[in-house]
């Protein structure tokens, strides 16, 4: 497989820097409904397979997902402070979740890839910390802090409702009854089928935004002078298609 220079230099990128979580951050744009910048930062979660789709979760009620759907161009920057590279990824945006039961893309852009958009879908859920997934459970992005939301367990009990599986998140109702140690031990295996539960079935908030790149800055301060190049995917701006477009980069002065 032959992928474009900027790929293999921001593979090496996260490579060289390995020992640190926050270069999996970067920054991301998109356009208010009243036109406004605005920001964000994000995990880099992975590459899709072989494609140069960026992948990246987030939550359906916050508004970046109400923007890209509006408006699925964005950018993101990111910096890599041990080598000195910034990297400003232009993208179209696409988002996967889960609708009326299937998982479908809810915005306009659709990228080519081969993979069904379920599996997709729930590679992104099912790699994601337990704790991270819990994070789809509580109350939505904005909405007013209230002393007991700080008690976020029950929250959880929304994901099995109408649900037709065995298990129930009300542990405690479930042990009414029985001796504390036993008790103790099957709330514990009850957590563990909860947990169980939830790998399996996303949160109905989870989104899988994959990010597809067609122009990229790249600017490397370590070398003097400093490199700046310009890769650009063949085609229009506005419909750059990957499978019939080809990479091209120039070197430019920074
Ligand atoms: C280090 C760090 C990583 C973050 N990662 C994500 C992420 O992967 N997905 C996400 O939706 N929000 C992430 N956030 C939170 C966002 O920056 C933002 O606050 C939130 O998504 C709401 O954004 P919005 O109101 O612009 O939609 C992260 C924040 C920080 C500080």
């Amino acid at each position: 497989m032959h992928y474009p220079s900027w790929r293999q230099q921001l593979v090496r990128s996260l490579h060289l820097h390995r020992s640190k979580p926050e270069a999996k951050y970067f920054q991301v744009a998109s356009t208010s409904l009243k036109g406004l910048p605005t920001l964000r930062t994000m995990v880099f979660r992975q590459f899709i397979d072989d494609t140069n789709l960026l992948a990246s979760v987030t939550d359906m009620r916050s508004d970046k997902v109400m923007h890209w759907q509006n408006n699925y161009h964005t950018q993101l920057h990111w910096y890599f402070a041990k080598t000195r590279e910034q990297y400003r990824i232009s993208c179209h945006v696409s988002m996967l979740a889960k609708q009326n039961g299937e998982i479908v893309f809810i915005n306009d852009y659709k990228p080519s890839f081969d993979k069904k958009p379920k599996a997709v879908l729930m590679e992104q859920w099912q790699n994601l910390s337990p704790t991270a997934r819990g994070g789809f459970f509580v109350p939505a992005p904005k909405s007013l802090y209230k002393a007991d939301d700080a008690d976020c367990s029950a929250l959880t009990t929304m994901v099995i409702e109408g649900s037709d599986s065995e298990t129930s998140l009300n542990s405690e109702h479930a042990q009414d009854g029985q001796e504390p140690d036993r008790k103790a031990h099957a709330t514990s295996k009850q957590i563990d089928a909860d947990a169980n539960y939830i790998k399996r079935n996303p949160s109905p908030y989870f989104v899988a935004v994959l990010f597809e790149p067609y122009k990229v800055d790249y600017l490397d301060l370590k070398t003097n002078p400093h490199t700046r190049q310009l890769h650009s995917l063949g085609g229009t701006e506005e419909n750059p298609r990957p499978s019939e477009s080809v990479w091209t980069c120039v070197r430019v002065h920074a």
